[in-house]
């Protein structure tokens, strides 16, 4: 069976526990994507050679979950060499037999707009820095300023800007528990997976 989730929003709405949760559920493959620009990123050098040869031991470092390494990530994730080198991977691992949860930016817009389920998954701004900060310590102030920056050089840029897919259910976790929002993302895979068969 080929089946797509493609989860895409902003830092620190829900994704990953959403995704690992949905993933577990369904006995889904998971691709955290952010992972792979957060690699590239922390490598260094010439970003576009960083993609093209990214291994999976790269995505294996310990120091890529930092608000540094978000901020890196980002800021590679506009050139367009470096997008273009990670686009076949990740299709691949979209469409594999047994199916697959992707999360990130633009995968229901650009990597897999195919895909059987397409959650766009928000919160508010104020909520999602607080989660992060709960994560990261350090100063308040300075983690909502570093969310609002990255979700404008995310929004805005010209390559695969985030927004949500065409078809794409919103869910918007701000008043939400965690549990709430598994639930909600689970019933529209199951909706699927039902039509699907
Ligand atoms: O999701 P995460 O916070 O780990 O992503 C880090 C950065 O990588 C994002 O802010 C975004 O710029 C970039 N990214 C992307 N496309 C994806 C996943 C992440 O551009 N599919």
């Amino acid at each position: 069976m080929i089946f797509t989730v493609a989860i895409d929003g902003p830092a620190a709405a829900g994704k990953g526990t959403i995704s690992r949760a949905v993933a577990e559920r369904f006995g889904f493959a998971h691709l955290d994507t952010g992972l792979l620009y957060r690699a590239v990123g922390a490598i260094g050098g010439d970003p576009a050679l960083a993609a093209r040869a990214l291994a999976p031991a790269d995505l294996a470092r310990d120091d890529l979950r930092s608000l540094a390494a978000g901020q890196a990530a980002s800021r590679v994730a506009v050139i367009p060499e470096v997008r273009a080198a990670l686009v076949d991977f990740q299709r691949r691992f979209a469409r594999q037999p047994g199916g697959a949860v992707l999360d990130g930016r633009d995968i229901g817009t650009v990597i897999c707009p195919e895909a059987e389920v397409k959650l766009y998954v928000t919160a508010s701004a104020e909520t999602r820095a607080h989660r992060r900060w709960l994560e990261v310590g350090g100063d308040a102030g300075q983690v909502l300023a570093e969310v609002k920056e990255r979700d404008a050089r995310d929004m805005s840029r010209a390559e695969a800007p985030l927004k949500p897919a065409a078809g794409a259910l919103v869910i918007d976790t701000t008043a939400m528990t965690a549990d709430q929002a598994v639930e909600a993302a689970c019933a529209a895979v199951a909706a699927a997976l039902r039509a699907h068969r």
